[in-house]
């Protein structure tokens, strides 16, 4: 259980330098906005959470230099890795910027399009965020806001508990079903953007497919890792957790047999909303 010795730490610079593999996760994302943002010239961008550089430098591609374009993110090493991105791309419509989404140091009504894949919804503190966003937003800018929701990976929840109610300890249980539970709903992410002034406009649900061949490959697939490990790691106390992860493990690969793989099913939630005042 090298995944539980080894945990992947966000400070090494190596792993800015490999992030695009993340992109097969973050792209699926990224994909419902290419799909379904109405594209208009003359644009003043946002991305924040930019990371490595998603979706900053496709829509600046897509959008062509009519619009300007700027990518906020706390995380220096992936600033670094979108810098020389953006230098390779000699794309001259794009800045990055180390910025704390908390602060969005931007005057107001500065931005007409305001976007996070990934980002907004699942950082601290959500709700302060998005009132920023209502401030640097322009009349009538749309917010645009990807993420992954409540039924995320239900297959491996499902087989977790087996393990924790076997285990008997009901703590485990309370700490499992919060951890499943914080994400958001529909109802919840779409409540949140209009208790900051925006009207809703456009809400797309879709899902995808995550597939291994069985519970070992999936709990040392390294983003599974970099990820979600370490939230699932911590529903048990640390004395109990290579038991739990053991039979975790084993019961993942009871079911891959069964089924001839695991299949985690991830739902994917599209929310726009307009500035409404
Ligand atoms: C799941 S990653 C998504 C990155 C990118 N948008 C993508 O799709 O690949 C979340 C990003 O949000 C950044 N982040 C977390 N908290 C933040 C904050 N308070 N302000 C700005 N960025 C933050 C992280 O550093 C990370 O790059």
């Amino acid at each position: 259980m090298d995944y539980l010795d080894n945990p992947i730490d966000f400070n090494n610079p190596r792993i800015a330098s490999v992030f695009d593999e993340v992109s097969y996760w973050a792209s699926h994302f990224a994909h419902l906005i290419f799909q379904h943002l109405e594209l208009r010239p003359n644009l003043n961008v946002l991305d924040i959470g930019c990371g490595t550089g998603v979706p900053l430098f496709e829509l600046a591609h897509i959008h062509g230099s009519t619009c300007q374009f700027t990518g906020v993110d706390i995380w220096q090493e992936a600033l670094d890795r979108a810098a020389l991105k953006l230098d390779v791309y000699g794309l001259t419509n794009v800045t990055l910027l180390k910025i704390d989404g908390n602060t969005l140091p931007f005057p107001d009504a500065h931005f007409d399009l305001i976007v996070s894949n990934l980002g907004v919804n699942n950082f601290d503190n959500p709700e302060a965020m998005l009132t920023q966003c209502a401030r640097i937003a322009k009349r009538d800018a749309r917010l645009v806001i990807t993420t992954n929701i409540v039924g995320h990976m239900r297959e491996f929840y499902e087989i977790y508990r087996q393990v924790l109610t076997d285990f008997g300890k009901p703590e485990y249980l309370e700490r499992l079903a919060a951890n499943e539970e914080h994400r958001s709903t529909r109802e919840s992410l779409t409540r949140r953007l209009e208790n900051a002034d925006f009207r809703i406009s456009k809400v797309i649900e879709d899902s995808f497919t995550l597939r291994y061949l069985d519970g070992r490959a999936f709990l040392h697939h390294w983003f599974i890792r970099l990820g979600f490990i370490d939230q699932w790691r911590k529903v048990v106390d640390k004395d109990d957790e290579r038991a739990v992860f053991a039979d975790l493990e084993t019961r993942l690969n009871e079911y891959a047999q069964r089924h001839g793989e695991l299949k985690l099913t991830v739902p994917m939630l599209y929310v726009e909303g307009i500035r409404a005042v």
